[in-house]
């Protein structure tokens, strides 16, 4: 079985992985958040800095991410990429924002099918890389994935991973695992599953629904519960270490921040958006969130966070909300 770091934009990035992957372990590969491509003659490496290979632990198997709807451009990025040294890219279209639906770019495209026939007729006619896509059900229906997988499976992908929403559900509502089913059974690759793991309950779950599906992506669950990957792999953390290790997971990530950021407005509201995923399981009655969202320099934000940060008994094994 193999788990997956969802990419999330704006967290799992290069330092947030590495960490990660220090610290907790569990995960098998970490998914880049999207890099856009667009009508570039070369590609600058200011572009791809997330996934440069000075940025990533050298054991960390990151997955570059690129978003776009344009087979010459992407495969303009993806040669950059490649040229990097990855050998494995994986194409979104899955995004549900309207900024991007819009364009008809990441699930915007799904009502498309021969854009996306288009589409992997240029990228797969020059690849030397492993294409993977991460999809979702649909952009407002289930039968729109159906169609889009008649087009997948004449390509020579890696792997197909499927956030079980449509692409208007945004991240609201319920997972659908009946559509999840029709659409993995359509499929002649590799599936990965993804969705709405946030405990080893739901994790359970899904793979005794799903037994032929050996891997699977989290995303808000290992953020919130970064010990989840080591859990579902059969490792777990005495509870009286666990603050300790979210505390060095915490400093090493503000110390990241610090020396990219200017300013502490800047490294406040970062900090605050790790607090939005990492409060799950330790803002017993919101008061720590509260306190957060109003710390606008690092000494107050450190004055904040410090007190959770040095309980040992700070983190709840189970979501408190
Ligand atoms: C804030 C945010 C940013 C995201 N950014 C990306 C992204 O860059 N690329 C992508 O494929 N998915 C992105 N996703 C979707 C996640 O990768 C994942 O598919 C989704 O959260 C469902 O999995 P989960 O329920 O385990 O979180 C993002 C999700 C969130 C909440």
């Amino acid at each position: 079985m193999n788990l997956y770091l969802a990419p999330v934009q704006g967290m799992t990035i290069a330092g947030y992985r590495n960490a990660f992957a220090r610290i907790f372990g569990g995960i098998d590969e970490f998914y880049s958040p999207f890099v856009a491509t667009a009508d570039h003659k070369k590609i600058s490496t200011s572009l791809l800095k997330d996934i440069l290979p000075e940025h990533n632990a050298a054991q960390v198997k990151v997955i570059p991410q690129l978003l776009g709807n344009n087979g010459d451009d992407f495969s303009i990025f993806s040669s950059a990429i490649y040229e990097m040294g990855y050998k494995e890219i994986n194409w979104n279209i899955g995004c549900p924002f309207p900024m991007v639906t819009n364009k008809k770019k990441g699930s915007g495209i799904l009502p498309y099918p021969d854009m996306i026939e288009n589409f992997l007729d240029i990228v797969c006619a020059r690849k030397p890389y492993t294409l993977t896509v991460k999809m979702r059900l649909g952009l407002e229906s289930s039968e729109e994935g159906l169609r889009v997988m008649e087009i997948l499976n004449r390509y020579p992908l890696g792997g197909v991973i499927i956030h079980a929403r449509t692409g208007i559900q945004m991240y609201t509502g319920s997972v659908d695992p009946d559509s999840f089913e029709a659409l993995a059974s359509a499929c002649r690759h590799q599936i990965t599953y993804n969705g709405d793991i946030f405990t080893y309950d739901d994790y359970i779950r899904v793979s005794k629904r799903f037994p032929y599906i050996k891997n699977f992506m989290l995303g808000r669950g290992a953020l919130s519960d970064p010990f989840l990957p080591a859990l579902i792999k059969g490792k777990t953390v005495p509870p009286a270490h666990k603050m300790s290790m979210i505390k060095e997971f915490h400093d090493e990530i503000y110390m990241y921040y610090q020396n990219i950021l200017s300013g502490d407005k800047h490294l406040c509201d970062k900090m605050k958006e790790f607090w939005s995923y990492i409060s799950v399981h330790t803002d017993r009655d919101g008061k720590l969130m509260k306190k957060i969202k109003k710390c606008h320099t690092s000494a107050n934000y450190l004055q904040a966070v410090n007190q959770i940060l040095c309980s040992p008994d700070g983190w709840s094994g189970t979501p408190l909300r």
